[in-house]
């Protein structure tokens, strides 16, 4: 399924009993216009991010790494960006969702690069031992049941001495107030844009909140798990991993983040235009700065991203 398509009412019952299914139904469902939905470029602004969220957590020893593995890779955010960086060379992309790999080799495509994309369970990745340099992976950890086979899988498939990159994983405070942040959002903005002078303008099409609706159940399935960040390290220990080490990011920046991607969501596509982007992005930017200089104060678990580096002994 690689167009989008909304999952119908019986999907959505069975992918409640099957996490691995809804994790399919709802990725291939948004890869078609997952770039536009989360604003991923593969230009200046998004290798910088991705770059500087790499060296927050690992440094820049070992660049460039010769073979990377990106796990649960959507369209390839993470890895094409971190190779346009010239922290990494030879990339392969793997993903449980069709859509998500196709879109990964379509973007990866578009910027001149050839790459091996494979339909891949984190839990159990299709590669010999000891086979790539790095491993990385964003935002995709918390979407798998068994999060300490997934870092098994991810040291198995390194050479000794190669290294794992996670980032973007939500923290459990983080989680706790981005939620409900979006919740706030999504019920002021939906009662105002239904008012009756609103209403033609700012509110969206029936049909498109009810997919929307559709796609917020299944989101409820496929995101499991949240990390207080020591739990998070000592998880990777457990799996075998050696100098782990975890950091934390965007606190204010998600304060604000959220509810204005919400916000984004509940009006019609299209209706904000390019000054409206111009000053969220902005502000998200001058925040996240605002947020690194907190890192040194405030406590890692109340940030929203955690992430985590280690190595293969
Ligand atoms: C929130 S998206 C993140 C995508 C991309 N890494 C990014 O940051 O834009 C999570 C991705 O993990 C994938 N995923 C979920 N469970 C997985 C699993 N068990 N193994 C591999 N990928 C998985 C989903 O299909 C989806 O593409």
């Amino acid at each position: 399924m690689t167009d989008r398509q909304p999952a119908t009412a019986e999907q959505v019952e069975r992918a409640w009993r099957d996490t691995k299914l809804a994790q399919v139904l709802y990725h291939d469902w948004e890869a078609g216009t997952y770039d536009e939905k989360w604003s991923i470029s593969f230009d200046q602004r998004c290798i910088d991010y991705a770059r500087d969220r790499f060296v927050a957590v690992a440094g820049t020893d070992g660049w460039p790494y010769g073979t990377a593995l990106e796990v649960g890779a959507g369209t390839g955010f993470f890895a094409l960006n971190l190779k346009q960086a010239g922290v990494l060379d030879q990339v392969h992309v793997t993903d449980l969702s069709p859509g998500m790999v196709e879109a990964a080799r379509r973007n990866a495509e578009r910027l001149g690069f050839t790459i091996e994309g494979r339909v891949a369970d984190a839990e159990r990745l299709p590669y010999d031992d000891a086979t790539f340099d790095l491993v990385v992976g964003h935002a995709v950890i918390h979407h798998i049941p068994d999060v300490e086979l997934a870092f098994r899988e991810m040291l198995r498939v390194l050479r000794p001495g190669g290294r794992f990159v996670i980032a973007g994983e939500p923290t459990r405070v983080g989680n706790w107030y981005a939620r409900r942040l979006g919740r706030l959002t999504w019920a002021a903005t939906t009662r105002v844009t239904h008012l009756e002078p609103l209403r033609d303008k700012w509110s969206r099409p029936r049909e498109e909140l009810d997919e929307s609706s559709r796609a917020a159940a299944l989101e409820a399935v496929v995101d499991i798990h949240t990390f207080p960040p020591r739990e998070l390290a000592a998880t990777a220990r457990r799996a075998g991993a050696s100098d782990v080490r975890v950091t934390t990011a965007e606190l204010t920046a998600s304060w604000f983040g959220w509810p204005v991607r919400t916000f984004e969501c509940a009006v019609p596509r299209g209706k904000l235009g390019m000054r409206w982007a111009n000053f969220a992005l902005k502000t998200w930017m001058r925040l996240s700065a605002l947020d690194r200089a907190l890192e040194r104060v405030v406590p890692k678990g109340l940030f929203y991203n955690a992430e985590i580096t280690g190595l293969k002994p």
